[in-house]
């Protein structure tokens, strides 16, 4: 299929690369399986010769993965190659990828070998592997920095001793768009034999360009993308899968391809392997980052209010996310504010909407971010001063380790009285909000917690936020601080000054309520 790219999948292997620790067989094959769901053509499962447990990672996911072909890793030499074809014995669909260096410094500082050598031992692994699997791929590393003519020698070697996908890797991710399309093109014209194989990419992302590099060469022939969720790999990382499918979905206008990967799937895979590889993914990161598809400013809401395509280019829907996030700030328009408030059932005409938004205004100035718990209660305070917190945390103490009962002791001032008590707990965050709600003597549930550094280092911030449910509805709370224990003591007591708002204005609230979906 001449306009198909196949999707090859290094997640596993060259995206495991780059974490502090080697993932178990079991967490392996959770990310296996969901890739298979995912619908990618290739799975690099990894690099057999590499560890006992990567032989085994590698074996079991070729056992028990069906779908996509499933793929080892093999230098040039024969007891890699060896060793793969020994892992990918169960699988239905394998393939051996051999591997070797091909630039100048690749050849002379690491590999000590004149070109004459390398080409020998191209055509010997390619050769060797294909008489064990016959599905062979050879990647020709630091193709981006190999000396063209050498380059299509290499291919050509590798084709003609039965390879039948080439791979072209920016190793270290040094061309350029353009640099990198005159390679192809080149390949494409020079290389007798070419019909042959496959042409696949494989770029790093050093200088931010793997994604464009790996766009660039499709457009220029390659079949072929390799490519890792959320862009995981060695140092800055490989070409984003997400990416690279989303833009071949996007902009099939321009690029006249297709894929076969089932996009609704993108979001609960980066989520996986961005869980199950705790590396987590930057807020702001094409299509999976959390603003992905959120909207923040009230120019960009209220044309999304009106026609989504305004400011979005894609539905969040089709990489598998429900809807799209409109953050209530001090940015947010009017129409933003009535959009959400008839959302919540408070679509009656008497409200006066320029004075509500004044008001909206002014809390957002305080808060930052209003929630829809916020939104409710505004409705009916008069001021912003009205929502003043109840409960103030003036003391927080606490111990906790090995061997010793988390304890935590607080002190809480409201009316100018201040009151302490101590709790014990499944930790210390436990024990503080039972600490809490000693005080307070509100039935609180907490439905969710979650912890985000929101700077770096030793000193980096913590930021908490904590979703809860009482008798009065669902609340979020925010708790920022250098201490993770404060940060969540902090999103606790916003938590319950919401429950204390909620009930002072409930004989307003009672009938609206009702409506009201938290
Ligand atoms: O970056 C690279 O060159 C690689 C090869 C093994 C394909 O990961
Ligand atoms: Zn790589």
């Amino acid at each position: 299929m001449k306009d198909h790219v196949l999707i090859f999948d290094t997640t596993l292997r060259d995206g495991e690369q780059a974490l502090p620790a080697s993932l178990s067989v079991g967490q392996k094959i959770r990310i296996a399986r969901q890739l298979a769901q995912l619908k990618v053509d290739v799975i690099e499962a990894g690099f057999p010769i590499s560890s006992p447990g990567d032989f085994i990672s590698v074996e079991t996911i070729a056992k028990e993965i069906r779908g996509p072909i499933i793929c080892g890793l093999a230098r040039a030499v024969e007891k890699d190659i060896l060793s793969c074809a020994a892992a990918l014995r169960r699988a239905k669909r394998p393939r051996i990828h051999t591997f070797l260096g091909t630039s100048t410094i690749h050849r002379e500082k690491k590999l000590r070998r004149s070109q004459d050598e390398i080409l020998a031992m191209v055509a010997h692994s390619v050769k060797l592997a294909r008489s064990k699997c016959g599905d062979v791929e050879f990647s020709a590393e630091d193709a981006g920095r190999t000396e063209r003519d050498f380059l299509c020698k290499v291919v050509e070697t590798a084709i003609g001793n039965g390879a039948r996908t080439v791979n072209i890797p920016d190793t270290v991710g040094y061309t350029t768009p353009e640099i990198f399309a005159s390679i192809i093109d080149d390949l494409m014209n020079r290389v007798p034999n070419i019909d042959k194989a496959v042409i696949s990419v494989h770029c790093h992302n050093d200088l931010g360009l793997a994604t464009s590099n790996s766009i660039t060469a499709v457009k220029h022939g390659a079949r072929q993308v390799e490519c890792t969720i959320n862009g995981i790999g060695e140092r800055a990382g490989n070409a984003a899968l997400e990416e690279v499918v989303m833009i071949m979905n996007v902009r099939r206008d321009y690029l006249g391809v297709t894929c076969g990967v089932e996009t609704t799937e993108i979001m609960r895979t980066s989520k996986l392997v961005r869980d199950v590889c705790s590396m987590p993914v930057q807020a702001n990161k094409a299509v999976v980052g959390s603003n992905a598809f959120a909207h923040s400013s009230g120019i960009h809401q209220d044309g999304v209010l009106k026609f989504k395509s305004t400011y979005e280019i894609m539905t969040p829907q089709s990489v598998g996310l429900l809807e799209n996030k409109m953050n209530l700030t001090s940015r947010s328009g009017s129409h933003m504010v009535k959009t959400r408030l008839a959302s919540l059932g408070y679509d009656d005409k008497s409200i006066d909407l320029p004075a509500f938004h004044a008001k909206f205004k002014a809390l957002a100035d305080k808060k930052g971010t209003v929630y829809d718990d916020d939104l409710v209660v505004l409705m009916e305070a008069d001021t912003v001063e009205e929502m003043a917190d109840t409960y103030r945390l003036t003391y927080l103490n606490v111990t906790g380790g090995m061997g010793i009962i988390p304890t935590a002791t607080v002190r809480i001032a409201s009316d100018g009285k201040s009151q302490q008590e101590a709790a014990s707990g499944d930790g210390v965050v436990d024990a503080t909000t039972r600490a809490i709600d000693r005080v307070v003597g509100l039935a609180i549930k907490v439905k969710d917690y979650h912890l985000d550094a929101v700077s770096e280092g030793r000193e980096a911030l913590g930021r908490v936020k904590i979703v809860a449910v009482a008798p009065e509805g669902t609340f979020t709370g925010v708790g920022t601080s250098t201490d993770i224990v404060e940060a969540s003591a902090k999103a606790y007591m916003d938590v319950v000054n919401k429950i204390c708002r909620m009930r002072k204005y409930a004989p307003k609230l009672r009938g609206k309520r009702a409506r009201a979906s938290l």
